[in-house]
């Protein structure tokens, strides 16, 4: 059975850590669900499947088509799909309206939004409407422009009081997970230390309650640089590589088939 949002709230309470990755579609969606707590759908699809710049191109119907791919392999992880750039900003009544089609058509468990103090309200009116929230805070990769590119967050008092006041008030308003994303391990620990609900880091340092990770980047698939935080288990893209050398060296020495 799929893990609950409340199987994860337990495991903070139990200090056991949560593991975390992004799916886009079902093969992958159906090898890493043993290996994971917790799959999001994320928007950084934009990045990773279509080969974007930024996530802020990324539709509510994308988000569709590989939740409802990712959905169908995974059977042990909780499922959370990310809700694009601008289809909860607008307004309270958009944001249910679009999460609602996401949890119809997907039957992913959660959605993740990126928060601001404006998104609290949403946050409470989806919670009370039977739609777990994560709450991504820190570095929010949809305010690209705002940033002027990928920043990390939180680097003075002010943007850390900010921050940290942020969290409190997501949980506040009913979030049920927060994900913290590029911003100091001091940070990230007084946030998870303050909340009774369980953070996910990625780039914000070991003291969070789990870890999320891309994992294309995890498994070398998207091509270097990589951010400083990305681990590289494995090197899948020299591996393609030298797989499909090899199957064209057969093909053009008319070995295969
Ligand atoms: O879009 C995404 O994949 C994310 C994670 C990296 C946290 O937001």
């Amino acid at each position: 059975m799929r893990k609950t949002v409340q199987d994860l709230q337990s495991m903070k309470a139990n200090k056991e850590p949560i593991v975390a990755l992004t799916a886009y579609d079902f093969q992958t969606a159906s090898i890493i669900d043993s290996s994971c707590d917790f799959i999001l759908v994320g928007d950084s699809l934009g990045n990773v499947f279509q080969g974007e710049e930024t996530t802020l191109g990324v539709t509510v119907e994308d988000m569709v088509y590989h939740g409802a791919s990712v959905s169908k392999g995974v059977s042990n992880a909780h499922l959370c799909i990310d809700m694009p750039f601008m289809s909860y900003q607008a307004s309270t009544e958009e944001a249910l309206k679009n999460a609602g089609h996401i949890i119809k058509a997907t039957k992913a468990q959660s959605v993740k939004m990126e928060i601001s103090f404006d998104s609290l309200i949403t946050i409470q009116k989806l919670a009370n409407a039977g739609i777990p929230v994560v709450a991504h805070v820190g570095l929010c990769p949809q305010s690209f422009n705002i940033y002027g590119g990928y920043k990390k967050q939180g680097k003075n008092k002010s943007d850390q009081d900010y921050i940290l006041s942020l969290s409190k008030e997501a949980e506040q308003h009913g979030a049920s997970l927060i994900v913290i994303e590029g911003v100091p391990e001091n940070l990230a620990s007084k946030i998870t230390k303050m909340l009774n609900i369980p953070t996910i880091g990625i780039g914000a340092g070991k003291k969070c309650d789990g870890q999320i990770l891309v994992t294309e980047d995890m498994l070398g698939i998207t091509p270097p640089p990589y951010p400083s935080f990305v681990k590289n288990y494995s090197n899948m893209r020299a591996l393609i590589k030298k797989s499909a050398n090899a199957y064209r060296n057969e093909v053009k020495k008319n070995k295969f088939p």
